[in-house]
C-alpha cells in the first residue's frame, strides 16, 4: 500500500507512550495528576457555551471560509483593544479551525520549490506542528536551538544568509511552549527585517498571549510594517475553549489574500455556531482575567514546592507550563519517571526536541486542589 514517507518515518508520538504509562498506573488503582499535557480543564464561560447553543439552527449549511463578518470583526476589535492597533476585518483577518490545522497548513501556502524556497526554519524544543507540517509539505527543516543561556531566544546570528534565503517560512512561538519565555518586540522586528532582506514568510505563533503573570506580552501585529509577517492566535488557551477549535491569522493583507484563496481548497472554517460562541468569547475580557489569575495561583503553589524540593524553574512566567531543570545525573526521561513513581505526570523535555534534554515540563491544567495535591507529593516524594 502507498504510504507518504513522512508518516513512514513518524516515531510514535512520544506522548502517546506516556499517556499508556499513566493508564496503566491509573488501572492499577494508584493516584495520578497529570501535568503532562497543555489541555486546559477549566470550565468555558457560560456565556460562551449559551451563545454556542443559541447558534445552532434547524439547518447548517456550510459555513464560508472567510468566517462570519461579525466574528472577524470582533477579532479585529480584539486585536486593537489588547495590541493598541488598527486591523481591517476585511483584509487582514481570516478565523481558523482553532490554530493547528492553519499552523500545520501554512508551508503549503508559502513553498516554492521551483523558486529555490524549500526550506521551513522552526525553534526547539517546541510546539511539534510546524515541522510536521513543513515535513508533509515537502519542505527541508532547519530547527533553531533555544537555550537557556540566551533566554529562550533563538540565536539569529547562527544562520547563515544562504539558508535564509533558501527559507519560505520561518516560525517563532512567544510566549513559548514549553519555556514560559517571552520575547520582545525587538525579536520579531530583527525577524521581519530578516524576512524582508530574504524573502520569507515570518509566522508568529502567539497561542499563549493571554497568560502572561508579570504584564502583557508583545505581538508581532505591533510592528509598524506587516511586510511578510503573520500572527496565528487561538481562543484555546486564552478562553479555555481547546474543544470548541477557534483561532485567526492576522497580518501582511498579501498573505490574508493567500489564505482565502488556499483555505477553500480544504474547508476548515469553523462551524457557524462555533464563530457566534467566538464572537462572546473574544469580546470579553472578565472570563480572561480570572483564568489568569488561576494559572498565577497554581504557579506559586507548583513554584513553592520546587523551591522546597531544591529543583529550579529556568523558564518565564507566561503560558501555562512551568519549564523546570533536572536534578543533576538525570535525564528528563528518567526524572519523569520518577515523578510519575510519585503520582505526578510532566513531559519529558526531550520529547519537545533536542534541546529540551535537562528539563521537564510542568502543564498547569489540572484544578488549583489537584495541582496542590501535586505539590504535596512532590514535597514529600523527593
Ligand atoms: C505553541 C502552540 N501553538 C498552537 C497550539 C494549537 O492550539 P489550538 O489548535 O487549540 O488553537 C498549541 C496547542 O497546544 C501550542 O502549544
Amino acid at each position: 500500500m502507498p504510504l507518504s514517507p513522512v508518516l513512514r518515518q513518524q516515531a510514535t508520538y512520544p506522548f502517546v507512550r506516556l499517556g499508556r504509562r499513566v493508564a496503566e498506573r491509573r488501572a492499577r488503582g494508584l493516584e495520578v495528576i497529570d501535568l503532562g499535557m497543555g489541555d486546559p480543564r477549566e470550565p468555558t464561560d457560560a456565556r460562551i457555551i449559551e451563545a454556542l447553543r443559541d447558534g445552532v439552527r434547524e439547518r447548517m449549511g456550510y459555513p464560508a471560509s472567510v468566517g462570519l463578518s461579525e466574528l472577524r470583526e470582533a477579532i479585529a476589535a480584539w486585536c486593537g483593544r489588547r495590541f493598541g492597533i488598527a486591523v481591517d476585518p476585511e483584509r487582514h483577518v481570516i478565523p481558523t479551525l482553532g490554530s493547528k490545522e492553519a499552523i500545520f497548513s501554512f508551508a503549503q501556502v508559502v513553498l516554492d520549490h521551483e523558486a529555490g524556497r524549500d526550506s521551513v526554519v522552526v525553534t526547539e524544543p517546541g510546539y511539534p506542528v510546524p515541522e510536521r507540517g513543513a515535513l508533509f509539505a515537502g519542505a527541508t527543516v532547519l530547527e533553531l536551538p533555544l537555550r537557556e543561556e540566551h533566554g529562550w531566544l533563538p540565536e539569529l546570528e547562527s544562520v547563515s544568509a544562504f539558508d535564509w534565503r533558501r527559507a519560505a517560512l520561518v516560525w517563532v512561538n512567544y510566549p513559548n511552549n514549553p519555556t514560559g519565555a517571552v520575547a520582545p518586540l525587538e525579536l520579531f522586528a530583527r525577524l521581519a527585517a530578516l524576512a524582508r532582506e530574504h524573502g520569507f514568510v515570518l509566522a508568529s505563533d502567539e497561542a499563549y498571549t493571554e497568560l502572561w503573570a508579570e504584564e502583557p506580552p508583545p505581538s508581532a501585529l505591533q510592528l509598524d510594517d506587516w511586510t511578510n509577517v503573520v500572527v496565528f492566535n487561538t481562543l484555546s488557551k486564552r478562553s479555555s475553549m481547546t474543544g470548541f477549535r477557534s483561532g485567526f491569522v492576522a497580518g501582511d493583507p498579501a498573505l490574508i489574500d493567500a489564505l482565502r484563496a488556499f483555505r477553500p481548497n480544504v474547508g476548515t472554517a469553523p462551524q457557524e455556531f462555533v464563530q457566534r460562541a467566538s464572537v462572546v468569547a473574544w469580546s470579553d475580557e472578565e472570563h480572561v482575567e480570572r483564568a489568569r489569575a488561576t494559572y498565577v495561583r497554581k504557579r506559586r503553589l507548583l513554584g513553592d514546592a520546587l523551591a522546597r524540593c531544591g529543583l529550579r524553574v529556568a523558564g518565564g512566567t507566561a503560558t501555562m507550563y512551568v519549564w523546570v531543570a533536572v536534578p543533576e545525573g538525570e535525564t528528563s526521561e528518567s526524572f519523569a519517571e520518577r515523578l510519575l513513581g510519585l503520582g505526578v505526570v510532566v513531559a519529558p523535555g526531550s520529547f519537545l526536541g533536542p534541546s529540551g534534554e535537562g528539563y521537564v515540563r510542568f502543564a498547569l491544567v489540572p484544578t488549583e486542589e489537584e495541582c496542590a495535591r501535586a505539590a504535596e507529593l512532590l514535597v514529600q516524594g523527593l
